[in-house]
């Protein structure tokens, strides 16, 4: 009776030592694959200026739209309280728009909920987004971390054109 009773404590241990060591051992590996395998990392240190330089550091020094080829654009952008500098952006329809983004002051955030754009924008770290915009129309952008008393009114516009 004492051995039985001993036996089914013993297995509802077990079913729960094993788990308990399943799961760090899972989550380990995940962080293994996604690291190594997917080459997902934080931010590294070739993607950083010097944060209370941005204005006078290429190319946030120029904050703007530019043309690489037809059909490929790269923004230059660059994040303050509160706004986002460029504001609007106007490219033709199916477009890709590489995004180069960085904060001037504070943490900010870079949303386009309609492009899958979701940026975390440090002071000084340069953040990156590629979307490819096919439907003409005007996506929002916004900032979604905040930052302040008017962090509401950080928005701006890209606007994409119907090809003619
Ligand atoms: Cu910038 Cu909230």
């Amino acid at each position: 009776m004492a051995t039985r009773k001993g036996t089914t404590v013993y297995l509802y241990e077990l079913a729960w030592i094993l788990p308990s060591f399943a799961i760090p051992v899972g989550m380990l590996v995940a962080l293994v694959v996604t690291a190594f395998g997917a080459g997902i990392h934080l931010p590294g240190l070739e993607r950083r200026i010097d944060p209370t330089k941005v204005a006078e550091t290429p190319p946030f020094d120029k904050p703007g739209l530019v043309e690489l080829a037809p059909g490929r654009y790269e923004v230059r952008m660059t994040a303050q309280i509160w706004s986002f500098a460029p504001r609007e952006i106007r490219v033709p329809a199916g477009s890709t728009v590489r995004f180069w983004v960085t904060s001037k002051d504070v943490v900010h955030g870079l949303l386009i909920p309609k492009a899958n754009v979701n940026l975390m924008l440090l002071p000084g770290q340069v953040a990156f987004a590629e979307a490819r915009f096919d439907t003409p129309g005007e996506y929002l952008m916004m900032c979604h971390e905040y930052c302040g008393i008017a962090h509401h009114t950080m928005a701006g516009t890209v606007i994409v054109e119907a090809r003619r």
